[in-house]
């Protein structure tokens, strides 16, 4: 028996083999989840369909895989036909697996205070927004006891340079998925997300993962990075009826490092590096 084992859901947000929705994909379906997937839409010029490709090398592998459809979280009518196409295929949706996230390398580059208008409400629109629409588009082809998931950082809690303009969009997701934790919490429908560290993926690269890691690595209780399969695994719980009494809580899967109050045993190399 796998614990998704007749569950059926919905994972938006691959874009690769490193993406998290990925990892969190493929434990849900080495547990018996039926799946549905987006990819992001490709340009009527692109005749070699990349965005839709990369992801379709992934899913057509997959019995678990049931489609596939483009996902431009900036336009509606995306997201009703992945809800039309949920209720035909599955009937209810268990879960819902929202992992996705933009915002301009220009502004990811520049000061906070240097973002541009048009790139703060583009990046606040797919990072923050989008899980509104999401929930509002699905709900009603949910079960009573459905679950869905968001991806966020810390650094919507506290500063971490270079994480900028998505730092302000990750504060934002992490109210809306409280926000709608209460809007869904009478039909049963739970709300909430992980707060992954740092993870080699395209998103991440833009986002400066590859400091985060060897900061991480130093300063982290566990004294070490995550790996996608523990995020895999920790996602998999929270949209599973293991998780049935929690709702917008913001997990943090991230070696213990949200718990630090100082750079930790990265100290003592600090003072060690001093005194020699
Ligand atoms: N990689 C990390 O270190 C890390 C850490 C914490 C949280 N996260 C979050 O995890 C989530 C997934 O990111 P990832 O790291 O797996 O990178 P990724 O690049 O694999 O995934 C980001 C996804 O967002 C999608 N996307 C972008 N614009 C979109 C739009 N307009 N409409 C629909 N989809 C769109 C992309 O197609 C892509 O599939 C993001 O919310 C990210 O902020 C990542």
């Amino acid at each position: 028996m796998g614990l998704f084992d007749g569950k059926k859901g919905l994972i938006l947000g691959v874009a690769n083999d490193y993406s998290i929705a990925w990892a969190i994909a493929r434990y849900v379906m080495s547990e018996g989840a039926e799946c549905g997937f987006s990819h992001l839409p490709d340009r009527p010029d692109d005749e070699r369909q990349r965005n839709r490709r990369r992801v379709a090398q992934l899913t057509d592998k997959e019995p678990q895989a049931k489609f596939l459809l483009p996902l431009d979280v900036t336009r509606d009518e995306y997201m009703a036909a992945i809800a039309e196409k949920s209720r035909e295929e599955f009937g209810k949706l268990d879960f819902v697996l929202h992992s996705m996230a933009f915002a301009s390398l220009n502004d990811l580059k520049n000061d906070t205070i240097a973002t541009s208008r048009e790139g703060f409400k583009t990046a606040m629109e797919i990072s923050a927004y989008s899980l509104l629409h999401v929930a509002h588009a699905v709900q009603d082809c949910m079960s009573d006891s459905g679950s869905i998931l968001a991806m966020t950082y810390f650094g919507g809690e506290k500063v971490v340079p270079g994480y900028n303009v998505m730092g302000i969009c990750k504060a934002a997701l992490d109210a809306a998925v409280k926000y709608a934790a209460f809007d869904l919490g009478p039909r049963g429908i739970r709300v909430n997300a992980i707060s992954a560290g740092p993870l080699r993926t395209l998103a991440g690269r833009g986002a400066g993962v590859e400091e985060m890691l060897l900061f991480y690595e130093r300063v982290a209780p566990l004294g070490r990075n995550i790996t996608h399969e523990e995020v895999g695994r920790a996602g998999g719980f929270l949209l599973s009826p293991h998780s049935a009494g929690i709702t917008g809580e913001i997990l943090h899967v991230d070696a213990g490092y949200n718990i630090m109050g100082t750079p930790g045993r990265l100290l003592e190399d600090l003072k060690q590096n001093a005194n020699s």
